[in-house]
């Protein structure tokens, strides 16, 4: 299913889109970290935004998260969902994942997504048991038109060994790299062991993004959603 997708590509409203455009221009950043934007999707997002707001609405009602700092809800089970959006950027990931190794093969050992709502943030935190991690911007909200935090609701890596984050002396972090910032329809891949965290979302509507843990292989034992609220 998944070879044909890369082949054939998803069909969204009434076109067919390839997993991946020739003409894609891959931005990397120290610390192999690379960036690509997606703006040809952005139009057909809505079934899976829809979706995922539905999903956020009956968990948190069921059971309400505890804390602000959870980075909002974890939604699961995408691939399940059987939206043609979903599996168009679950394939461009493991794309991504493959150009940017080398490696022949790309196996996505976890997938969720995060529904953020006012004030939530997330922890310093890096991601085990995957060798790269990938983050989809799917919906940034709208934090930039209701207030003027320029960090709002960003994806942020603080990290001792990234050079953007330690300006003034190595080691020593002063400072924040943004790769993606309020890019709808950015993706970004990362080595998964880097510390990041997402600064308090300041929008009053749902600000969404897709996460992926991806390895050449598949990882053996069990995979534990530590500390997750909703499960
Ligand atoms: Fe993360």
């Amino acid at each position: 299913m998944s070879s044909d997708i890369e082949k054939n590509g998803v069909l969204l409203g009434v076109k067919q889109f390839p997993v991946w455009r020739e003409e894609t221009q891959i931005t990397r950043h120290d610390g192999d970290i690379y960036i690509i934007e997606n703006p040809e999707l952005d139009l057909f997002k809505t079934p899976l935004v829809e979706e995922l707001l539905k999903r956020d609405k009956e968990q948190r009602l069921k059971k309400p998260l505890n804390s602000l700092a959870h980075g909002g809800m974890k939604v699961r089970n995408l691939e399940a969902l059987n939206i043609p959006f979903f599996d168009l950027i679950n394939a461009r990931a493991k794309v991504f994942f493959k150009l940017v190794t080398g490696k022949k093969k790309a196996v996505v050992d976890d997938c969720w997504a995060n529904v953020m709502n006012q004030g939530e943030w997330l922890i310093p935190h890096s991601h085990q048991r995957s060798s790269l991690s990938v983050v989809y911007s799917l919906e940034p909200g709208n934090g930039v038109d209701v207030s003027n935090e320029p960090l709002n609701g960003h994806l942020m890596f603080s990290d001792p060994r990234l050079p953007q984050c330690c300006p003034y002396a190595p080691n020593h972090v002063q400072s924040f790299f943004r790769p993606i910032g309020d890019i709808s329809s950015a993706m970004v891949i990362f080595p998964s062991n880097l510390t990041h965290m997402v600064a308090p979302y300041q929008g009053d509507t749902s600000r969404i993004t897709i996460a992926w843990n991806i390895n050449e292989k598949e990882v053996a034992g069990d995979l534990v959603h530590v500390g997750e609220t909703n499960e």
